[in-house]
C-alpha cells in the first residue's frame, strides 16, 4: 500500500478484501466505480454520484486482459496512474484498487462467467469473448472490493444491462447505478479512446453523436420503420467517410431484442471504427 495525496492506493486482492471487510464491520456502506484508467469527466461524473451515495468510495483501475481479443488495443491501452491520481484528487475517492494482471488472473486460473443472451447481439457479435471477460472481471472485482452500490456508465449500454443481469441472476447484494453519458460540448462522447484520434478523426467521430441525434428527431417527429431510421443514420456516417461501422441498430432497451418497429424506451447503438480507434454510442428513444 503506498499513499498519494489523500488517496490510499492498493495493489493486493487480500489487502483489499481485509479492508473492505473491516469497514463493513463498522457498518460503512462502500461504493464501487470499476475503470480500466485513462480517466476523463465521464468517469468522474460516476464518482461524484458515487461519493454522494456511499460512505467510502473504491475506485478500480484495471486494463482487464480477458475483455480484449487478440487484434484489439490492449498493449497500447493508455496507462498512467499518477495521471490518473492527480485528475480524481479533488473528488474524494478513498481507495484505488490497481491490481497487476496475475494477481487478478492468477497461473492456472479457468473460471468464467456469461450472460448467455445478453451478450449476444451487438458488440457481443463483433467482439467474441469481450462480455464473457466483462462479467468474469466485475464479478471478482466484486467479490475483491464487497461493494454496497456500484456505478456503470450508460455509455457501455450493453455492458450495464449485462451487469444488471448477472448481479440478478447470481443474487449479489449490490445496487447497480448507471449514470448518463457524458459528451463534449459538440456532442462527442467521452471515450479513453478517443485519445487515440487525430484532428481530422475526432470532427470525422462527430458523425457518431449526430447520426443518433438524427435518428431520434425523426422518431420524435412520427418515423417508426427501423429501416428509414438506420438508413437515415448510416448516410450521416457515411457522409463523414466512415465506412467501417460494425452496427448501427435500434433494438428492446431492456432485453436489446431485435424490434419490428421502433418504439419509445428502444436504443439506438452504434459501433465503428474511426482510423485506429474503435468508437460506441448510443441515445435512447
Ligand atoms: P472503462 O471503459 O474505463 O469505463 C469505466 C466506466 O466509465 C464504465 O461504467 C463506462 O460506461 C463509464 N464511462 C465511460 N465513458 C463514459 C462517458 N462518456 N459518460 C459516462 N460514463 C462513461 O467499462 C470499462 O472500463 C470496463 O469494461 C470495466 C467495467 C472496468 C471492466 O473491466
Amino acid at each position: 500500500m503506498t499513499e498519494n495525496s489523500n488517496i490510499k492506493i492498493v495493489n493486493e486482492v487480500k489487502e483489499m478484501q481485509a479492508l473492505s471487510n473491516s469497514l463493513k464491520k463498522e457498518g460503512s456502506l462502500i461504493s464501487f466505480v470499476p475503470t480500466m484508467g485513462a480517466l476523463h469527466e465521464g468517469h468522474l461524473s460516476l464518482m461524484s454520484t458515487a461519493k454522494e451515495k456511499g460512505d467510502f468510495l473504491v475506485v478500480s483501475i484495471f486494463v482487464n486482459p480477458t475483455q480484449f481479443g487478440p487484434n484489439e488495443d490492449f498493449n497500447k491501452y493508455t496507462r498512467d496512474l499518477d495521471g490518473d491520481i492527480k485528475k480524481i484528487s479533488d473528488i474524494g475517492v478513498d481507495v484505488v484498487f490497481f491490481p497487476e494482471v496475475d494477481e487478478i488472473y492468477p497461473e492456472g486460473f479457468e473460471t468464467y462467467i456469461e450472460v448467455q443472451q445478453l451478450q449476444k447481439p451487438l458488440c457481443g457479435e463483433f467482439r467474441p469473448g469481450h462480455f464473457q471477460g466483462v462479467a468474469t472481471v466485475v464479478l471478482k472485482l466484486f467479490n475483491i472490493v464487497k461493494p454496497d452500490i456500484a456505478i456503470f456508465g450508460e455509455k457501455d449500454y450493453q455492458q450495464l444491462l449485462i451487469i444488471k443481469k448477472m448481479v440478478r441472476d447470481l443474487h449479489l447484494e449490490i445496487e447497480i447505478i448507471g449514470m448518463p453519458i457524458i459528451r463534449e460540448g459538440d456532442g462527442l462522447a467521452l471515450s479513453s479512446r478517443n485519445a487515440y484520434l487525430s484532428d481530422e478523426q475526432r470532427l470525422q467521430a462527430l458523425a457518431l453523436s449526430n447520426s443518433l441525434n438524427n435518428i431520434k428527431r425523426m422518431f420524435n417527429d412520427g418515423e417508426n420503420n427501423i429501416g428509414n431510421l438506420v438508413e437515415a443514420g448510416t448516410s450521416i456516417l457515411n457522409e463523414s467517410s466512415i465506412k467501417d461501422i460494425d452496427y448501427l441498430e435500434i433494438r428492446d432497451g431492456n432485453t436489446l431484442e431485435d424490434q419490428e418497429e421502433a418504439k419509445k424506451g428502444d436504443i439506438v447503438a452504434i459501433a465503428a471504427k474511426v482510423g485506429n480507434a474503435r468508437l460506441i454510442d448510443n441515445t435512447k428513444l
